[in-house]
């Protein structure tokens, strides 16, 4: 059995190893979240003292980088909450049609299936309606396995678990199919451009016509919640829109920076006088 108060004594050591290999620091995190986590590995490993883990993970890399793996899942697909694809090309990218530039920013990417689906959904709009925009999509994560995996552009079937017939035939449009693997269209490739960082650490020149960031915040303090709106209303431009995943919210102390478009879908623009 794991002694559940052991972790108070142990749990910041092992946020500073953490934070020591990989830069990033958990201690704000959701720590019930993080402790089921690290609590998965430990069973895994046949270990029931927090004080031996901690030994574990600093001196085997390859326990520490599956714990890491564990702690940052990057369960994503394409078209993840199709009908949120569907509003934005349905009501927001209408409003976009005099632009030159479109910039979009997907924060916790995850492996890519996020930052591809966007940009494909820019050029089906783009090519169905005869315009002639650039975009580009600034996809950023802190997992570096995530990261390659993205920069890669192949995927297995796994990553459009779901997908209904309409956005199947904007995924084939920009996939080859090779026996049981996808690759990204080149075009939609060269949109992509990935980083692996914190959205804590992001310093971008220039602001953004969409934010994503959809289902990360189920990993943060209200506190760290709060912190990354107010960085993402900073790098919003005015007519700008924020997307969260569909199951997050924004709390009522930063109701006064956001507004709500779709309640349903978690989209939200910028109020531009707090
Ligand atoms: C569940 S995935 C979501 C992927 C995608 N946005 C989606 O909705 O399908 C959450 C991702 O957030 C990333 N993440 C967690 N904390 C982060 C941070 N501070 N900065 C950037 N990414 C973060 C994790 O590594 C993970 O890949």
């Amino acid at each position: 059995m794991i002694d559940e108060n052991d972790f108070e004594v142990y749990i910041q050591n092992i946020f500073d190893i953490l934070n020591a290999y990989y830069s990033i620091d958990f201690s704000s995190y959701k720590l019930n979240c993080l402790q089921r986590r690290i609590k998965r590995r430990m069973i895994i490993s046949k270990i029931d003292k927090v004080e031996e883990y901690l030994e574990l993970i600093s001196n085997d890399e390859k326990e520490r980088s599956k714990l890491m793996d564990t702690i940052t899942i990057n369960v994503t697909r394409f078209f993840r909450d199709e009908k949120t694809y569907n509003y934005i090309y349905k009501n927001l990218l209408p409003k976009f049609t005099q632009k030159k530039d479109i910039k979009v920013w997907s924060a916790g990417c995850s492996s890519g299936e996020e930052p591809y689906s966007i940009a494909m959904l820019l050029d089906y709009y783009k090519t169905e309606k005869h315009l002639n925009y650039n975009y580009n999509i600034f996809a950023t994560d802190i997992d570096s396995r995530s990261i390659d995996k993205g920069l890669s552009g192949v995927y297995t079937p796994k990553s459009i678990y779901n997908l209904s017939d309409i956005f199947h035939i904007i995924f084939n449009f920009y996939i080859k199919k090779q026996g049981n693997y996808y690759y990204i269209d080149e075009n939609i490739m060269n949109s992509v451009h990935f980083e692996k960082n914190s959205i804590f650490s992001s310093n971008w020149e220039g602001k953004f016509d969409f934010i994503f960031c959809r289902n990360v915040f189920i990993y943060f303090s209200r506190e760290l919640q709060n912190q990354a709106l107010q960085i993402f209303r900073d790098h919003l431009k005015d007519d700008g829109y924020l997307v969260l995943g569909r199951v997050e919210t924004i709390f009522f102390e930063k109701r006064n920076i956001f507004n709500i478009i779709s309640n349903r879908d978690k989209i939200y623009s910028k109020k531009i006088k707090e």
